[in-house]
């Protein structure tokens, strides 16, 4: 049955990443019954010389309990540790691979009599420069076995290249060795809660349905803010910058979400489809739209290059030629050291023609959708200030998750999109065609930058980031509301 028999391998299983977010994911699909003890079995794999209990040593302090299943967690996370085996082996030799591949094929074989399958999920926790000989390592040693049936696929994660070019490259490269269906490109945004409500939103409410379009929207904001630096990582972020690390990738696939049509269906295709669409649609980058950030300190970090031009703000305007959205700005903004952790979408409406009250000074109607932290949808409107006089206010309409939804723990994006990969759907997946056009539409400024013909503005850390950000926000008709 698709039940039985699971093999889940986290290579690169002694980083971060895998530490961090893969692992305590997979223990929280554990924990809610998703994976069961009888049915799947984790192996890590690295190139680390360590233990099984060494790997489960290093795993257990990011174990945490849910705040409404506090209960039975030590026990649990001590029977979840014990489903996890390690291997040691290197990423581009066949030697450590036909290890994995032996040490799986027992499992799957002590299994049979339970109506064993061979369904092998391999999750690259790992560096994209290996993902090539990784993927051949696993094409030729550790692919499911047809004996069994069932399926191998793959979980990649960003960076996937650093321009057009490099990026096709790698897919090429991927492309050869497996096909779409068992690729999972993660982006781990698509996996937030409010972010997969977006289509819930527009399309299952007749209040946006009319609305939703450049007649009654005068600007949209997709905004990503980090009120922490690159502390520990300024290696890596020097080499890609704040475009490449948020907007390309996160940002954009939000933009994707907000400004689609209506897909015909909700199959993970047809969704892509209007993904690909809305991002065909996008017209070159205007230099005068764009402004870029470098805080001030970054340069200090010992792993930064001397006199780096990276940025790690930016604030970039771009516009959607079609029908729906012709003439309405969407700026994505996303910057590091920041006064504040935020990601939040800001749809601004246009004045009411024929004002009688006057009342517009006082702001214009607005639907924040926050992502983070604190998950809310408020709709900024006018009323009638109460009392005797006849005087308006801006109030707001407000749905907050965590008043709302008290009894729900909202899941990790990570956690829902590793059951996905298992239950093999895709739609919150990036589609081969679909990172190919995000990168079409960044790599002529991003070619800039690295050339440094474009060059990033200082400003302080614990700030809102340069003050032209703001000036092209006003520039392209955003009338500032509260908070925003
Ligand atoms: C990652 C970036 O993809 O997303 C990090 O590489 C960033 O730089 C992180 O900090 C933000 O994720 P989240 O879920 O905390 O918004």
């Amino acid at each position: 049955s698709e039940a039985a028999c699971l093999s889940i391998v986290v290579l690169g299983a002694s980083g971060d990443l895998a530490k961090k977010k893969t692992f305590p994911a997979l223990f929280k699909l554990y924990r809610q019954g998703f994976l069961q003890s009888h049915e799947v079995y984790i192996f890590g794999y690295a190139r680390t010389k360590i233990s099984d209990d060494d790997l489960r040593d290093r795993i257990r302090g990011y174990l945490t309990p849910n705040k409404n299943a506090a209960e039975g967690h030590t026990e649990d996370a001590t029977k979840f540790l014990q489903l996890i085996k390690y291997v040691c082996g290197a990423y581009d030799t066949e030697e450590g691979f036909q290890c994995l591949d032996k040490e799986i094929s027992e499992y799957e074989i002590s299994k049979k009599s339970i109506e064993g399958s061979s369904r092998r999920l391999f999750y690259l926790a790992l560096p994209p420069s290996v993902y090539p000989p990784v993927c051949k390592m696993i094409r030729t040693c550790c692919m499911n076995k047809s004996d069994l049936g069932g399926w191998t696929r793959i979980v990649v994660e960003k960076p996937f290249g650093k321009d057009l070019e490099s990026a096709e490259r790698l897919s090429n490269q991927i492309g050869e060795l497996f096909e779409e269906p068992q690729i999972y490109r993660i982006d781990h945004y698509l996996g937030k809660e409010l972010v997969q409500n977006l289509l819930v939103l527009r399309f299952a409410n007749r209040f946006f349905l009319p609305s939703w379009n450049h007649d009654n929207i005068s600007s949209v904001q997709i905004v990503f803010r980090e009120d922490i630096g690159t502390e520990g990582r300024g290696g890596y972020f020097d080499e890609y910058g704040i475009i490449r690390d948020i907007i390309q990738n996160h940002l954009l696939q939000v933009l994707c979400l907000v400004a689609m049509e209506k897909p015909v269906s909700l199959k993970p295709e047809h969704i892509r489809d209007e993904k690909v669409k809305v991002l065909q649609s996008v017209a070159p980058i205007k230099d005068e739209e764009v402004v870029l950030g470098q805080y001030d300190g970054y340069l200090d970090d010992p792993t930064v290059p001397d006199g780096s031009n990276t940025p790690t703000f930016a604030t970039i305007v771009l516009r959607i030629h079609n029908e729906r959205w012709e003439g309405v700005p969407f700026v994505l903004k996303a910057g590091k050291a920041l006064a504040s952790r935020k990601a939040e979408i800001r749809i601004q409406f246009k004045e009411v023609p024929g004002d009688i009250f006057k009342s517009q000074k006082q702001g214009r109607n607005e639907l924040v959708i926050r992502l983070q932290p604190s998950e809310a949808m408020y709709m900024k409107l006018t009323v009638k200030q109460p009392g005797l006089k006849m005087a308006t206010i801006q109030s707001e309409l407000d749905l907050s998750y965590g008043q709302r939804y008290q009894d729900v723990t909202i899941p990790e994006a990570y956690e829902r999109l590793i059951l996905d990969t298992i239950r093999g759907d895709q739609q919150h997946f990036v589609r081969r065609d679909e990172l190919k056009v995000a990168w079409e539409i960044f790599t002529p400024l991003l070619h800039r930058i690295d050339k440094g013909e474009f060059k990033s503005v200082p400003y302080k850390p614990g700030s809102r980031g340069p003050d032209k950000a703001d000036e092209l926000l006003k520039e392209v008709g955003y009338v500032p509301t509260q908070g925003y």
